[in-house]
């Protein structure tokens, strides 16, 4: 199993942030399920054996994989010295949504925990304040979305024919937003205003309610994966 996860296993690094990303396209996915009770907690196998679809339980537990992996991380990083026998069993890390069977994950080692998942990679980062992390194939993205997703004023920055890649990589980043901010749904992105990408792939997105938020893109193998972290405004408090 571990020269499987080996190979999945890819390790991306966005706005200084760590991104942990895995295949289960190959070995590893076929060797998941088997492991499930390996790397699941109680709580977690209960809600995972209760999902009907098997591409849902195999997407949910890449993800979970993910996410404690990018947990054991930060755990790391926080006491380089520890002995990496010291570090918490993954099943020891339970990844669950803060209320319910889906929603934004709590993150059991304070901090904030987002993931994402698209095709057959699933990712995860654990940051220090509110974060949101989304991973977008890319595809075509039709007359009807491009509605929710553009401002006339964010069409002409975006120039006038647009390609796949530039479109899902800001659908990437309003998306990365939004689950920074836990929002409860997509309708919310016709709220965010996207003020161009920066040489370094940063770029700032207001809301016109909201606070400022950076996001950090880029492409990767056929992706748009995009991290984001906000600043609250004055007087609001980070919900970390
Ligand atoms: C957050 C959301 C936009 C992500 O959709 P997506 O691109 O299909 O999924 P991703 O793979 O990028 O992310 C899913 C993960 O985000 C997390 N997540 C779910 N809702 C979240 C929210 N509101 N805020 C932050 N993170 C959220 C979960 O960890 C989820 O993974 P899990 O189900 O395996 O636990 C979507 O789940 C959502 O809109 N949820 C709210 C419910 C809703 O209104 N749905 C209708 C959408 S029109």
């Amino acid at each position: 199993m571990s020269a499987a996860l080996s190979a999945a296993l890819s390790m991306l690094s966005l706005g200084g942030y760590r991104v942990v990303v895995l295949d289960f396209s190959g070995a590893f996915g076929r060797a998941l399920a088997c492991v499930a009770h390996h790397v699941l907690g109680r709580a977690e196998q209960a809600l995972w054996q209760g999902f009907a679809l098997e591409r849902k339980r195999l997407t949910w537990l890449a993800g979970r994989v993910a996410a404690k992996l990018a947990l054991r991380l930060a755990l790391a990083e926080d006491a380089p010295r520890r002995e990496a026998g010291d570090l918490p069993h993954l099943r020891d890390l339970p990844v669950l949504p803060q209320t319910g069977r889906s929603g934004p994950p709590h993150s059991p080692i304070g901090g904030a925990l987002s993931l994402s998942h698209s095709g057959t990679l699933a990712a995860a980062v654990h940051a220090p304040t509110p974060v949101g992390l989304d991973l977008e194939g890319l595809r075509p993205i039709g007359a009807n979305a491009r509605r929710w997703l553009l401002s006339s004023s964010e069409a002409r920055l975006l120039g006038p024919d647009p390609d796949d890649a530039a479109l899902t990589h800001l659908w990437a980043a309003k998306e990365a937003v939004l689950k920074a901010r836990h929002a409860p749904n997509l309708a919310q992105m016709r709220g965010l205003r996207w003020h161009g990408w920066g040489q370094d792939g940063t770029a700032r997105v207001t809301d016109t309610n909201g606070p400022l938020a950076w996001v950090h893109a880029g492409l990767w193998r056929g992706h748009a994966i995009a991290l984001a972290t906000y600043l609250p405004m004055k007087g609001e408090r980070a919900h970390a």
